[in-house]
Formats: C-alpha cells, structure tokens, sequence
C-alpha cells in the first residue's frame, strides 16, 4: 500500500491539477471595483505612475459602471498618486 504524507504547506493543493506547488504569485489585494474585477494593488501601482480618476477609469475601467467604488478609488488616488 502506497502511503503519500503532504506537508501542511503542500497539504492545502493536494487535490489542485498541479505538478508542483505554485511560488511566485503575487496577491492581487482586495477586490475594489466588483464590477471589472479590479484589485487594490493594480490600482495602487497605476496611481503610483501618476494616474488620475480619470485615467484609472480609462486605463482599468474601474469605477465605469455602477460607480459605488468610486470614493474608494478616489481614496486610493490622494494616498497613492504621485505627480510624475
Ligand atoms: S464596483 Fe466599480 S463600477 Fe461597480
């Protein structure tokens, strides 16, 4: 009888359709605009090269639709956006 131990790291993929563990992957940070699946972090680094509401809607499309991420994206543009 085969007898196959997985480690607490490893145990959480056991059943997942991988070879390997994945390594690497960077977290995408809470989801900020539900309706183009937009993370916190694609908008903190795009406001971190200078963009504005504007252009994060443009760019992400973020806060294009219903509009209730808005003061939050607003929020994440004054924090975040540098003058470049
Ligand atoms: S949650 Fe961002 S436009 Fe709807």
């Amino acid at each position: 009888m085969l007898e196959v131990h997985f480690s607490d790291d490893l145990h959480k993929w056991a059943l997942a359709p991988l070879g390997t563990p994945p390594n690497g992957q960077k977290s995408r940070g809470k989801i900020i605009c539900n309706c183009y699946d937009v993370s916190e972090n694609e908008i903190i680094e795009t406001c971190e090269i200078g963009a504005d509401l504007q252009t994060l809607q443009a760019k992400l499309k973020c806060g294009t639709k219903y509009g209730t991420c808005v003061p939050e994206l607003k929020r994440l543009v004054k924090t975040h956006r540098t003058n470049s």
